[in-house]
């Protein structure tokens, strides 16, 4: 009966797999429903009584059916996407083998596959000496990063405890969020996050880095990191590594590179001198479930010296029932800040074996020509100008009309793409003007795509013009 069960709930799986995939071929990338009508189409309230195989069938159904299709063409929303079957394939074995990374006893393969990526992953970053540990994505790299920092300042902090207050980061103002939400964790504050002013492209000025660094020295304040960006959240820039690590090396400061995003430009001979200098870094954060299209979630924290990453995490020498000092030198659980931590590698490496370094640095190029094809089509459009520079997959635009505030306007095409369902993009700011920000990070998208991207943009402004919703 046991069997049955799952027999019927395996066949179900299966077929739901079939029917999703199937699905990027239609027109639409979301049913964006509302909330109200998730509420009442589906069952959310978990039963008392349990409902048996049919509440888990059901169940399926409407998950799926209310899902957005990241693995569809029109998915162009998140620095992520697409649907890669050999990862799909390791993250499914993950689940049905169950482990947690902290031993090697119970992840025995998993933890060498691990370290087999993270050695790769730092000889491309140039850490020839280096380690590291797959974390929960760029967010926790950064809290790493400027844990390390942290360290690094005052080796007695992770005893003894730490005043932030006289203590400051430094960073681009067009840094990701999560640099504040380290600060707050790590006890600097949110205000001792000193955001340096960008050039016109969104990268980070060195001579105002280094004015800042004048400034806080002059105000009695710390400096123990700086958080260079190698791919911004916005517009995808790229920060002069080279020259801010001469700065940083040269007043005694950790630095840190966030390159959640642009990290994938290393494979690339073409692309991977956006990252140069990134070998004078101290860390480096590297999200596979971004570019590389790993499934979510899988993300890399890089270290050039081990033995800090060791130190920070000297809490885990209190765990005599779980990490033993015969293991020592194989237990993972001792880099990192999770106990349970799921086993992110073996998916990201059974891609990795099925296309090797070139096809990931055929990937990233291949976007990039998708994306320069992309601004080459926009600039054709009279009703359309870019907003940023582009050395990466960001492709930074926005609508125009005549006596309209292009901030409304922007904003309204853009709930009218998400509201028809077949696209999505993302909405930001630079500058103060609203732009849209479509990134490639999808393997789905195609010229074709595109192309049809385009012309959803000109229905939607068509269709705003037209008074249907341009209500001030
Ligand atoms: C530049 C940058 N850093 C860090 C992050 C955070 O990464 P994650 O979502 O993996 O925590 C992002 C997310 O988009 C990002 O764009």
């Amino acid at each position: 009966m046991e069997g049955e069960r799952v027999e019927r709930i395996l066949d179900a799986l299966v077929q739901h797999i079939r029917v999703w995939l199937a699905d990027a071929d239609s027109e639409f990338t979301t049913s964006s429903p509302t909330s109200e009508e998730i509420r009442r189409r589906s069952r959310l309230t978990p039963p008392l009584e349990g409902e048996g195989i049919e509440g888990v069938l059901e169940g399926m159904d409407d998950f799926l059916k209310h899902s957005v299709k990241t693995h569809h063409a029109g998915f162009m929303n998140s620095l992520w996407g697409g649907f890669n079957a050999s990862a799909f394939a390791g993250e499914v074995l993950t689940a049905l083998a169950q482990t947690s990374m902290y031993t090697f006893e119970t992840a025995p393969f998993a933890s060498m596959v691990e370290q087999a990526i993270i050695k790769r992953m730092s000889e491309l970053v140039g850490f020839a000496d280096g380690n590291g540990v797959l974390t929960t994505g760029g967010s926790n790299g950064n809290l790493l990063g400027l844990l390390c920092a942290r360290h690094n300042f005052d080796p007695l902090s992770v005893q003894m405890g730490f005043d932030g207050r006289n203590k400051v980061v430094m960073v681009s103002e067009e840094s990701h969020y999560s640099v504040s939400m380290a600060a707050n964790v790590l006890g600097l504050g949110i205000s001792n996050v000193i955001k340096v002013r960008c050039d016109e492209n969104g990268c980070l000025r060195t001579d105002s880095l280094q004015e800042e660094i004048e400034i806080a020295k002059r105000s009695n304040l710390d400096v123990i990191c700086i958080i260079a960006t190698s791919g911004t959240t916005v517009r995808g820039a790229f920060d002069p590594l080279r020259e801010i690590a001469t700065i940083a090396h040269s007043n005694d400061i950790w630095l840190h590179v966030d390159a959640a995003w642009g990290g994938s430009c290393l494979f690339s001979a073409k692309h991977a001198n956006l990252m140069d200098g990134v070998e004078l870094a101290d860390s480096v954060c590297w999200d596979a479930h971004k570019m590389m299209g790993a499934p979510l979630i899988c993300s890399a924290f890089l270290i050039k010296n081990a033995n800090i990453l060791k130190a920070v995490c000297t809490h885990t020498s209190d765990a005599p029932y779980l990490l033993h000092n015969q293991s020592e030198g194989l237990d993972l659980g001792r880099l990192s800040l999770q106990c349970g931590r799921r086993n992110d590698a073996f998916k990201l490496w059974l891609a990795w074996r099925e296309i090797g370094d070139a096809g990931w640095a055929r990937r990233c190029e291949e976007f990039i020509v998708l994306a320069d094809y992309f601004q080459s089509l926009i600039e054709q459009q009279p009703e359309m100008e870019m907003m940023s520079t582009r050395k990466w997959t960001n492709v930074c635009f926005r609508i125009k009309s005549a006596n309209i505030d292009l901030n409304v306007l922007n904003t309204q095409i853009r709930d009218k793409i998400m509201k028809r369902g077949k696209w999505m993009t993302s909405k930001a700011l630079i500058d103060g003007q609203v732009i849209l920000r479509p990134v490639i990070a999808n393997s789905s998208v195609s010229k074709k795509s595109l192309q049809g991207f385009i012309e959803e943009c000109l229905t939607c402004l068509k269709i705003v013009q037209d008074g249907e919703m341009l209500i001030q």
